[in-house]
């Protein structure tokens, strides 16, 4: 193939996105507009793209890749004006030049793809990509002479009634060789009803010369043709590319349940025989193993790994997190830069507190770890290998849990080791029933409570039992006068209890 350049169009204000955001850094599918532009560009075999930036181009430039080469349009005079201000990079030697617009991210690769390689195979001078649209408001008409010719572009503005009519419209990616279209951008003027630069005029200048040729590629699917110029048009792109991704995972071996309810970014990979459940959310760059189950109602953000056969349910929130094999996440829980490894289970409204409102810290959660219900682990922590922490335990930053420790309380404290309490199990004349709450892939059952984190409840009782005590030993050396005198007092406590007309005379009498 001969060389090709790509200029990509991303300065234009959008105004009628009625957005402070630029119009390219509105999201689609967990990325910004322009990457699909630049996606395409990169497909396409081009590796350094040429971007026009204009609007908001400050906040556009940390989007772009470091290959890219960046040009500023400071007055945003038309598309054709945006060309002419990324000249500078096309060489006098330039083969051809793709042109994108960075507003129509729903292009197929395939689609640019065969736009290009009909440009070089039939020698065109310029390819323009057309669709025919049921509704062609608001594109670039497409006018050709009787015999098919292609003769130009008029865009809607102006364009008459009859030229309104017409339902071929302007995609908007064009391939021109260099040096025709360097001489057409020379000679277009602004046009009368909006006094911009057209691009979309150099069709027609070309059209006009001695020995050249403009070539046509309709676009695979109508979809494909949508530009984002409003809110709605944003809209209906996601949903499309939203589609797109769902059918994608379906073709891969992965099971919706509900495509409808279901919303997977781009670039999220997700292995065969995965389940994903109504009203579950997976943001770009997760990625998730094999035969695993995920939601319903599960939110999945940036950063988040899920090793095979992982369960992760109903409200659960991860992000930054690393999940490892056959760990159980099943409700409503939030777990941010965390490290699970294999097998630990995590109980219901488990929290890793990670932002100290100024940092977020780690929290590693060892092999086989059981993490009982409500507990809130305070980052900087580690809970060790096998370890358990009670119902409602905060495990406090830096106070980490040792391998096989099992902690409880508010903040948690040690109360025992598994294998103690793995051996006191084991002995069944003791402790049967420890025995039948152990074993479960070495976790305790959930539903019944291992002995060693009853103690604390054991432990209050008798304290409470302990101080009445005192008072007796108190009461005990009375003198004979004290001993005759308690069957009143006894009398006087019971008498209290009754109502004033039931109390016997003797109170009455004390009582004066
Ligand atoms: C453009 C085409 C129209 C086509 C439609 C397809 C022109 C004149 N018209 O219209 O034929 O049917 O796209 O969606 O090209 N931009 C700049 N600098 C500018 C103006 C625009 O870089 O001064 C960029 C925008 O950021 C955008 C792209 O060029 O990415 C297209 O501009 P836009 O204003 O959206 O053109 P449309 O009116 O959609
Ligand atoms: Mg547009």
């Amino acid at each position: 193939m001969k060389s090709l350049q790509a200029i990509i169009l991303a300065a234009g204000e959008g105004t009628r996105m009625k957005s402070e955001t630029p119009k390219v850094l509105h999201r689609i599918c967990g990325r910004p507009m322009i990457a699909y532009a630049i996606d395409l560009a990169a497909s396409a075999g081009v590796k350094q793209p040429i971007i026009v930036l204009g609007h908001g181009a400050d906040a556009v430039k940390p989007s772009l890749p470091k290959e890219a080469r960046a040009v500023i349009q400071t007055k945003q005079l038309g598309t054709g004006d945006a060309v002419v201000t990324a000249k500078k990079f096309i060489g006098a030697n330039a083969g051809a030049v793709l042109i994108l617009y960075a507003d129509t991210p729903l292009l197929r690769r395939t689609t640019v793809q065969k736009l290009i390689e009909t440009h070089f195979k039939t020698n065109a001078t310029c390819s323009i990509l057309t669709a025919h649209l049921a509704d062609p408001t608001g594109y670039g008409r497409i006018l050709r002479n009787e015999t098919g010719q292609i003769t130009g572009i008029v865009e809607e503005a102006e364009a008459g009634a009859v030229q309104r009519a017409i339902r071929e419209i302007n995609v908007g990616p064009l391939v021109c060789n260099a040096q025709p279209l360097l001489e057409a951008l020379a000679a277009v003027k602004p046009s009368a009803a909006k006094h911009e630069l057209y691009l979309t005029d150099i069709v027609s200048h070309i059209a006009r010369q001695e020995g050249t040729k403009i070539q046509s590629t309709r676009v695979e699917e109508i979809s494909e043709a949508l530009g984002i110029n409003s809110r709605a048009e944003l809209a209906r792109a996601i949903g499309v590319i939203r589609q797109r991704i769902i059918e994608s995972h379906l073709h891969n071996g992965v099971t919706i349940e509900d495509p409808a309810t279901t919303f997977i970014d781009q670039g999220v990979s997700i292995g065969a025989d995965t389940i994903i459940r109504s009203h579950t959310v997976i943001e770009t760059g997760v990625s998730i193993g094999k035969r695993c189950s995920i939601g319903p109602f599960a939110r999945l953000r940036s950063g988040v790994t899920v090793a095979e056969e992982a369960h992760i349910g109903n409200f659960a929130e991860l992000v930054r997190t690393k999940v490892g094999p056959r760990v159980r996440i099943h409700h409503m829980s939030y777990l941010g830069d965390a490290v699970v490894e294999e097998e630990a289970n995590i109980g219901a409204g488990t929290i890793t507190a990670n932002y100290d409102g100024k940092d977020k810290h780690a929290t590693h959660i060892g092999k086989g770890a059981f993490i009982g219900s409500d507990t809130i682990l305070i980052a900087p922590v580690k809970v060790g290998q096998g370890a358990v922490t009670g119902a409602g335990s905060v495990v406090t930053k830096s106070h980490d849990v040792p391998a096989n420790g099992v902690v409880v309380g508010v903040p948690a404290q040690l109360l025992n080791h598994r294998d103690a309490q793995d051996a006191a199990a084991k002995a069944p004349a003791k402790a049967p029933k420890a025995a039948a709450i152990v074993k479960r892939n070495g976790h305790p059952k959930p539903s019944a409570k291992p002995r060693a984190l009853r103690k604390p409840a054991k432990l209050v009782a008798r304290k409470r039992k302990k101080a009445p005590a005192k008072r007796t030993t108190v009461r005990t050396p009375r003198p004979a006068s004290h001993a005759r005198r308690g069957g009143r007092i006894r009398a006087k406590a019971v008498a209290r209890r009754r109502p004033a007309s039931r109390r016997p005379k003797v109170l009455a009498r004390s009582k004066r």
